[in-house]
């Protein structure tokens, strides 16, 4: 039964490592989801049925309940959760593994009080798993409005180095002096606590970035389980997870061109809209153009390009804009996606709206491919994006942004923005663009004002 169970295990494994390697291209995610999802669901039902053939039929009501309230609460709210609410989910499932990883450590840690090695896993478990816990919470109430503001206490950098380092010494000094178990409920209490302390004064443009971090240390929590264990499906899962979510955390660092330190030791990126930043320069004067004027000038244009940006997301605009992308192409016009690497509000986010209404995934051009084109595009349509098209970021070295790479937009010959209003976007500030001589703002929501642009094309 034994050797079954390995077998299940190194199947399940193996469906990891391929779902991952799936999920990295839009054309084969869905499936790779499923497909690794479906190795978990082997190596539950194996685990249950297989590991200890003697436990009491009380013990499987329990766990079969768990498995199935666990199941309709996952599927449920996987069901109703919206594009945009994605990052809070992610981030609230995240936290999820974290508590896991430390209640296992917490229940665990008297069966191995002395058995020092044991006591390293269970004790690093309860640390990271905790911090991810909290961390990941407070990152939830951030992204869903509860927590609106960045706490930020004097010399918070030092308080929380000095803080984790008392963690650590504590950890050390109950695996030392095998210290009872009520001593790791206090390092539960303090390791939440520090979970708290750490992300409260991160600004909410970086909390994609805090939580692809967490779920590093909630991999690194699970691994920490596998090696408890012996479970070599645990170790895997739990360093695919780790190494997956360090990998991702730095891409999104790379594409803000911002430091991992910057992110967690600065106070950038606050989740106001109010407008402030750049050099304080006279912007001049922004002009309007109706949806009309809009249509005319790209119905005589040979080359479009749109960019995708979070406000097409907000206004659920992925089909209209498939359509006028569509009806564009039978009038002759060529038509391209710019895609940003961190347009939207989570890694991907472009690519998955635009997936979602069935556009081609031959059409969406990233951003080192598409910049040098702008100076060939007659028309950039920009639906609902704005730091990720913020000139600053290349000329104004006193701007927050300067320095991230962005689509290089103004190069184009016309330039048409549609947003709601002037207000900044995620980043809080100002964006000369909207000012530049060859941009025309088309103000309304992007479902409102792109199906008022499809309209009036299909009268030409
Ligand atoms: P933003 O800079 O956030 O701008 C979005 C714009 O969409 C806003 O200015 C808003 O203006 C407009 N908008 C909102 N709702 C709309 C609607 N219903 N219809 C039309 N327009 C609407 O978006 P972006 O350009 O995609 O940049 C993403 C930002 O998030 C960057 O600062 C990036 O660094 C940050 N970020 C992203 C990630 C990932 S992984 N994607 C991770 C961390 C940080 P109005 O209110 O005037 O309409």
């Amino acid at each position: 039964m034994n050797t079954l169970l390995q077998i299940i295990y190194l199947f399940a494994s193996i469906t990891f490592i391929v779902g991952l390697k799936m999920l990295s291209h839009p054309l084969t995610a869905r499936k790779g989801n499923l497909f690794a999802a479906l190795g978990m669901t082997i190596a539950i039902f194996g685990t249950v049925l297989i590991h200890d053939l003697e436990i009491s039929s009380l013990k499987y009501v329990l766990i079969f309940s768990a498995l199935i309230i666990g199941t309709a609460l996952g599927w449920i709210s996987a069901k109703k959760v919206k594009m945009t609410q994605m990052p809070e989910m992610v981030s609230l499932f995240n936290g999820m593994g974290g508590a896991c990883a430390a209640l296992i450590s917490l229940i665990e840690y008297h069966h191995y009080i002395g058995v020092n090695t044991a006591v390293i896993s269970i004790l690093a478990g309860l640390i990271i798993g905790s911090i991810s816990f909290s961390g990941s919470m407070i990152a939830f109430f951030k992204l869903n409005g509860t927590i609106k503001k960045n706490y930020s206490l004097p010399l918070k950098n030092t308080v929380n180095n000095l803080f984790l380092i008392g963690i650590l010494i504590f950890a050390v000094y109950i695996q030392i002096n095998n210290l009872p178990e009520i001593y790791t409920y206090i390092l539960f209490v303090i390791s939440l606590i520090y979970g708290v302390l750490f992300v409260l004064p991160i600004g909410g443009a970086d909390m994609p970035v805090v939580i692809s971090l967490l779920n590093s240390f909630t991999g690194l929590a699970a691994a920490t389980g596998g090696f408890l264990y012996d479970n070599k499906l645990m170790l895997t899962g739990g360093i695919l997870v780790g190494s997956a979510g360090t990998l991702l955390t730095f891409v999104m660092c790379k594409a803000m061109n911002r430091s991992l330190s910057s992110v967690i030791f600065g106070s950038f990126g606050s989740s106001s809209s109010t407008v402030s930043g750049g050099s304080g320069k006279e912007l001049g004067n922004m002009k309007e153009i109706s949806a009309s004027d809009a249509a005319v000038l790209m119905n005589y244009s040979k080359k479009v390009v749109i960019v995708p940006g979070y406000g097409l997301a907000v206004a659920q605009a992925q089909h209209i804009i498939h359509e006028l992308e569509l009806l564009l192409e039978s009038k002759g016009v060529e038509v391209k996606y710019a895609i940003h690497p961190v347009a939207g509000r989570m890694p991907g986010h472009m690519n998955v709206l635009l997936a979602e209404s069935n556009v081609d995934y031959g059409k969406l051009s990233e951003m080192e491919e598409i910049n040098p084109d702008f100076v060939n595009t007659d028309v950039v349509l920009i639906v609902g994006a704005n730091d990720v098209v913020n000139p600053a970021a290349n000329n104004d070295p006193s701007s927050p942004i300067y320095g991230m790479p962005i689509l290089e937009v103004e190069k184009a010959k016309h330039i048409i923005v549609n947003k709601r209003s002037m207000n900044a976007g995620y980043a809080g500030i100002e964006n000369e663009l909207f000012y530049d001589p060859k941009t025309s703002m088309l103000f309304g929501d992007a479902k409102k004002a792109v199906t008022e642009l499809v309209a009036e094309l299909k009268q030409m």
